[in-house]
């Protein structure tokens, strides 16, 4: 019998490859930096009984069509909004995700960003860089405090708890807004539910964790800036797609709100010409959320655990009907 051919979508370490290559076949997109290109993707998951793919790829109905053996793609991603899911059980393809293994890693980019955005650090780097540090004075690039604040969690899923244990540290006061009540954070964490409206009204930091779906795209845009204090900043480690980017910079130029720390965007890579990319209070890092060594490959091994546990009967670890941001 021949091996279960796999096709993964990016170059990787072929260390993790090691222990499953007796029992598969692996193919993959060879370049480093450069995302598979459609057309070689479809002609490759016409063959392909596993799919090892990251979140830039959308595993849509037209492409699953092409797929006649395809039983798993597994999404290097805790967030699936790249796949179809409901095409996906159309054509009795697993979907699984990487839950878990990336929750520390992801909060402490997403409190480093909250931050390095209220302290001004980046500005402070290029300040020294660009041989402009001359004087100090009183408020030479003085900032908001973060300690004893007050935090605003969109999203109490593992992330969003896993900030907050975070802003706890720092003294700050949580309150939350989640579809379902969260009580073992309002015990753990005391963090206080609220509704959307309160947690914008009253937050000194928005902070975004949620996944982006029919009814959270586009959910902070003009209309939820101006709910926000003046002094607040908004932090965006989810999905660009929740933001109307416009609307965001916008709330910025006119001092609506005081700055954005933001991982994700609505159009990745984002372009040089972005709006953001001329306002000093919006702190720009590519998608680099879970990016620690150690993180990554605990997600490229879950992604190759799952599909090792569909073809051998064992089932997936992380399907995603379990996992949530
Ligand atoms: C995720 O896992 O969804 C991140 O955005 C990528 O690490």
């Amino acid at each position: 019998m021949s091996k279960p051919r796999i096709y993964i979508t990016r170059k990787i370490p072929d260390k993790l490859l090691e222990p499953y290559k007796l029992q598969y076949d692996f193919r993959m997109w060879g370049k480093e930096d450069e995302a598979v290109p459609r057309d070689v993707l479809k002609k490759e998951v016409k063959q392909a009984d596993g799919l090892l793919c990251v979140l830039t790829e959308q595993i849509d109905e037209d492409l699953l069509q092409e797929a006649p053996y395809l039983k798993v793609a597994a999404n290097m991603a805790v967030g699936y909004d790249n796949i179809d899911v409901n095409a996906a059980k159309k054509y009795g393809v697993i979907i699984t995700n990487t839950p878990d293994v990336l929750t520390e890693t992801t909060a402490d980019l997403g409190f480093s960003l909250l931050l390095v955005t209220a302290r001004r650090m980046i500005e402070a780097n290029q300040y020294i860089k660009k041989d402009q540090w001359k004087n100090w004075s009183p408020y030479l690039l003085a900032g908001s405090d973060v300690h004893h604040k007050t935090i605003g969690i969109t999203g109490m899923g593992r992330i969003g708890k896993a900030i907050a244990r975070r802003a706890k540290g720092f003294g700050m006061s949580v309150m939350y807004y989640n579809r379902s009540r969260k009580p073992e954070a309002e015990d753990e964490l005391q963090a206080v539910y609220t509704d959307f409206d309160t947690l914008l009204a009253e937050a000194d930091f928005v902070v975004s964790v949620l996944p982006l779906t029919a009814e959270t795209k586009h959910i902070f845009n003009a209309e939820q800036f101006q709910k926000m204090k003046n002094s607040a900043i908004f932090i965006n480690i989810s999905r660009g797609g929740v933001v109307n980017e416009a609307d965001l910079a916008e709330a910025v130029r006119t001092k609506q709100i005081k700055g954005a720390g933001l991982d994700v965007f609505e159009k990745e890579p984002v372009a040089a010409d972005h709006p953001f990319m001329q306002l000093e209070e919006i702190v720009c890092m590519p998608h680099i959320g879970s990016a620690s060594e150690e993180t990554r490959s605990g997600m490229l091994n879950l992604c190759l655990e799952n599909i090792h546990g569909v073809f051998t009967g064992r089932g997936p670890k992380t399907p995603v009907e379990a996992g949530r941001l």
